[in-house]
């Protein structure tokens, strides 16, 4: 069997990683893999069982508690806490405005990588987040790194979760993009930083067609590799 294929993508918040991933993983029929969503489900139940992150004996077992799952739909993300579908409650703003700071408790990260590297052994997968091209998969064979004008995701971010019906206003979408860009790109583990082999899609001016094809060209050579 010819070695599967790996698509890492990472990139600061909002700026359409998922999106792509998502398109990406349809046109290809790859799996598609939200390591978000695995951050922000860890998080949830760290909110809801007042875990607290600086106590490592609660932390090393509240990470054996916890069993997350993916269901793909629709190449949608649904992810399971404990058998719970949490996949909307893990994109409000109580989970946003914490989730940096789990997600760099160290480990956290150890045990969503080894997850995460599981995932991709042997299936053709398109995984996106933060730490994909220099940590998870530094062996991937396509690596994008993802940007785009920090007003640009704020207004997409804020249009998404208004027609999601949730209360929200434009500030604090940007206030918040900004604070997590800050914790993600300075904390100590793994830090969000583009791998040097990674190539740059800047989409503030593209459109979602015009992003896929970006990517599509960079994947081909590969699947005719693999043919
Ligand atoms: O992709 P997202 O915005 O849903 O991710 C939520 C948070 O999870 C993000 O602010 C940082 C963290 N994260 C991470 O540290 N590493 C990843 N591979 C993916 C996400």
């Amino acid at each position: 069997m010819s070695k599967n294929i790996v698509v890492a993508i990472d990139g600061y918040s909002s700026c359409g990683k998922s999106t792509l991933a998502k398109a990406l993983a349809k046109k290809l029929h790859f799996i598609y893999i939200d390591s978000g969503a695995m951050y922000r489900a860890v998080t949830l139940y760290f909110l809801r069982n007042n875990i607290d992150r600086n106590d490592a004996l609660a932390v090393e077992q509240a990470l054996k508690d916890i069993h997350l799952e993916f269901h793909s739909r629709d190449y949608q993300t649904h992810i399971t806490l404990n058998g719970e579908e949490v996949s909307e409650e893990i994109r409000q703003m109580h989970v946003s405005e914490i989730v940096s700071e789990i997600s760099a408790v160290k480990a956290v990260r150890k045990e969503m990588v080894k997850q995460q590297q599981r995932m991709g052994k042997s299936k053709n997968i398109i995984m996106d987040g933060r730490d994909i091209c220099t940590t998870v998969f530094p062996l991937a064979q396509v690596k994008i790194f993802m940007t785009a004008d920090p007003k640009i995701r704020a207004e997409r971010r804020y249009k998404e979760l208004k027609a999601k019906g949730q209360e929200i206003t434009l500030e604090e979408i940007f206030e918040n993009l900004a604070h997590r860009d800050y914790l993600d790109t300075t904390r100590k583990e793994s830090p969000l930083t583009r791998a040097k082999d990674a190539i740059v899609l800047d989409n503030t001016t593209l459109n979602e067609k015009e992003q896929l094809e970006f990517a599509l060209e960079r994947v081909k050579p590969f699947l005719d590799l693999a043919k």
